[in-house]
Order: C-alpha cells, then structure tokens, then sequence
C-alpha cells in the first residue's frame, strides 16, 4: 500500500511535468506567450484524448481548447479610443468586426479579415490584435468576419460564409463602411489564407464586377491533397503548429470527424487520380503514401482535394486578367512553408503578380508582438509605396 502511494506521486509528477515543460526554440522572440499557448494546447489534447477514450465524445480537446481560447488566450477587444472606433456589423450571415482607425480616410481603401485556426478555432475577435495593428500602422478600415467552424460545420459552411460576407462587403462598402470598393484587399492567415485564396478565385472566376485588389495570404494552407510536402516533412514540429494538428484540422474540415487524420497525414486520403491531378498541375509528384491508406476515404475525397475551393493551389487554371496581386508571407518554421512557396510560384508562373515574402519565423507568429514586428512593418512598407492600393 505505501509502496504504491510512493510510486504514483512520482508518477503523478512525471505527467504534470511533461505537459507544463515545453522547450520553445531560441528564435522565438515572445516565448513567454509561445510557451503558455503551447502548454495549454497540450493540456488540452491530454485532458481530450483522455475523455475521448470513454466514447462519449469524439473530439472533446476541441471543446476544451475553444474553452481555453475564450477564457484565457483572447485578449479583450481594444476599446474605443480618439485613436480607433471598434464596432460589430453583419454582413450576409457573419457577425463582424469594423476598426476603424481616425485617421481612415472617407474613399480610402480597406482591408477584409478572414482568421485562421485550422477552420476549427479562431475568431474576429482572437485576430483583433494583428488586425487593428495594421490598421492603425497604414490608416485604413479593416474588418474581420466571422464563418461557420467544422467539425460542426465541415466544408463547405466556412467557404460559403466567407464567399458570401465578402460579397456583401464589397456590395456595401461605400455606403456601410465609407470605403473604395475597388481598393478592398483580402487576406487571411493560415486557414484564413486559404479561404482568401478560394474567395478570390471564386470572384474571379463568377466574373463578379467588384473583386479585391490585392490577396494578402500569411503562412496560408493552400492545399489538402499533400500532407508531405517539403516543409510537413521538415518542420513536423514547430513551436504553435505540430503536422498532425494540420491533420486532425483538415479531417475535421473535410470529414466532419477527426478520426481520419493518420491517414490524411500519411497522404492515405489521396486517390491515384489527385495524385495524377497534383503532378499535372505541379509538375511535381506527391510522395507516396507512407501509412494508414484508406481507399473508402479516397474515393469519397477525390472530387474535394482538387477542388479549388478547399486546394486553390490546385485550381485547373488561372486567368491573370482576373486575379488581383498576391502579397504572401512564408515563415521557415512552419509545415506549410510549402503550401506558400508553391502557391506563389503556380501564381507567378501563371502570370499573377505576387510579392513573396519570407521570414525565419513560426507559423503563428502573426498574433504574437516582437515576432510580427518585422512582417508587419514591411506590410506598411508595401501599402505605402504602393500607389495602386
Ligand atoms: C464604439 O463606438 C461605437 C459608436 O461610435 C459603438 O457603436 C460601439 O459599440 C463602441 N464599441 C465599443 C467596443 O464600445
Ligand atoms: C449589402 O448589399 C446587399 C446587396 O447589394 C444588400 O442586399 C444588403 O442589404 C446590403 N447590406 C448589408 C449590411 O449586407
Ligand atoms: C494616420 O492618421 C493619424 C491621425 O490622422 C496620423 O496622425 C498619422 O500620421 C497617420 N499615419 C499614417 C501612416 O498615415
């Protein structure tokens, strides 16, 4: 009996320890903030996996870590001030954040937020901090809408929101939001970066009068066909972002269910036909699946990896004449630095122009303060030598 009260107080200890220790890497600047998130997310996935394992729910770290982002990691929305007006619209369905900085000018141009986290996590209001930074850095109007998230509301709620809201804000922005409606730029971080891409290409390719003028894409997700790329394979493990998190997003997104992510991981989710798409498109193969092949998931799956409204990088064609420039930040610690890079290249070889950007950063970085120093000062930069926008 006290033999085993002594050995499960050590036990006991061991655990706690290996969740609250997590080594953050020297470049990271923010590590304190790094190190909290970090912890928490894997508090959350123990606390999960644990309760998962009593079949009463499926993915019970989900909940957990929204719980998590609301209670501890959102930061209160900035308040009103001489210098920013912060206030709530809708736009088709989506609630929205409208910041507006004083010295915007009325007819000047605006940006559209979509926020990333995996289409699972994330919101206007856990975005706020990047997005009225820039605001107030060039002076313009922003606003950060709000979609559907799986796995409640898999693909395609989070596009159509997304599509729609953008929509409705370029319908409206003179008269709702007192902004050119021509010099509107959109962009998107992460998840958020793909349903930028996806929107755009989709105005494009409805030939809708108004589109953006500028994609502004940081460390977006570009594709789900390929989950080892270069970068998945290199940079498995990066200090907010772990591969099989990319995993457990897409099958959440794609499936409803997060059961499939070993194999969406191990690229078992892909049919010989995306695999023949991806070449095609690319002119580069994918590697071969390395586990978990599961042919009733791929044969369900393969109209959707090659849809450009989840994968715009494997869009069948792209017309110049109709997208508007991309600006697109890569950061090196990042699994999807490849989803950047080729997305980029697919662009400019199409004749897109694109201003490619890339930083030895993390993926997520963007909400952090020192870390997005240096992305969003050459933001301003561009913004502001770039007379078109
Ligand atoms: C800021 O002011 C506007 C009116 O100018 C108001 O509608 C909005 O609710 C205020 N926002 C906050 C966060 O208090
Ligand atoms: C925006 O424009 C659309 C179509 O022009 C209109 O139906 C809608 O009521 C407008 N307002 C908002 C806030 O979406
Ligand atoms: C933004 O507007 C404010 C207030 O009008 C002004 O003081 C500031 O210099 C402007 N900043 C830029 C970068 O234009």
């Amino acid at each position: 009996m006290e033999l085993k009260k002594f050995l499960l107080i050590p036990i006991l200890m061991a655990i706690l320890a290996y969740l609250l220790y997590e080594p953050v890497p020297d470049y990271v600047q923010d590590w304190h903030s790094v190190a909290i998130k970090n912890c928490i997310g894997k508090l959350c996935h123990f606390i999960g996996s644990a309760l998962s394992l009593t079949g009463l729910w499926e993915a019970p770290h989900v909940q957990l870590q929204r719980l998590a982002d609301l209670a501890l990691l959102t930061p209160a929305l900035p308040a009103n001030s001489s210098r920013l007006t912060v206030t709530e619209a809708r736009f088709a369905d989506s609630r929205a954040l409208v910041f507006r900085p004083a010295g915007a000018r009325a007819g000047g141009p605006g940006l559209v937020w979509i926020h990333g986290g995996g289409w699972v996590f994330g919101s206007p209001d856990a975005s706020a901090g990047f997005v009225t930074r820039l605001a107030m850095r060039i002076n313009i109007t922003a606003v950060a809408i709000e979609y559907r998230r799986a796995p409640e509301h898999p693909f395609p709620a989070a596009f159509d929101d997304c599509l729609a809201a953008v929509r409705s804000i370029l319908a409206n922005a003179s008269s709702v939001l007192g902004v050119n409606p021509h010099r509107i730029m959109l962009g998107g971080d992460s998840a958020g970066g793909q349903l930028a891409a996806s929107v755009t290409q989709a105005l494009a390719k409805a030939e809708d009068q108004l589109t953006p003028r500028l994609q502004l894409l940081v460390y977006p997700i570009t594709q789900l066909a390929n989950f080892r790329t270069q970068s998945h394979r290199e940079s498995y493990r990066s200090p907010l972002l772990e591969g099989s998190q990319v995993a457990r997003s897409a099958s959440m997104y794609l499936t409803g269910s997060i059961r499939h992510w070993r194999s969406v991981i191990g690229n078992g989710h892909a049919s010989k036909s995306v695999r023949a798409v991806y070449t095609e498109r690319l002119g580069e193969s994918m590697p071969p699946e390395s586990s978990h092949a599961d042919a009733t998931l791929a044969a369900k799956l393969e109209k959707l990896l090659i849809d450009p409204r989840v994968s715009p990088l494997l869009t069948p064609s792209i017309d110049p004449l109709r997208l508007p420039p991309a600006y697109i930040v890569a950061c090196q610690h990042d699994p999807l630095r490849s989803d950047a890079h080729l997305y980029s290249q697919r662009l400019e070889k199409s004749g897109v122009r694109v201003y490619y950007k890339y930083y030895p950063c993390y993926h997520g970085c963007l909400t952090e303060d020192k870390d997005a120093k240096r992305i969003v000062d050459d933001m301003a930069v561009f913004f502001n030598s770039n007379a078109m926008l």
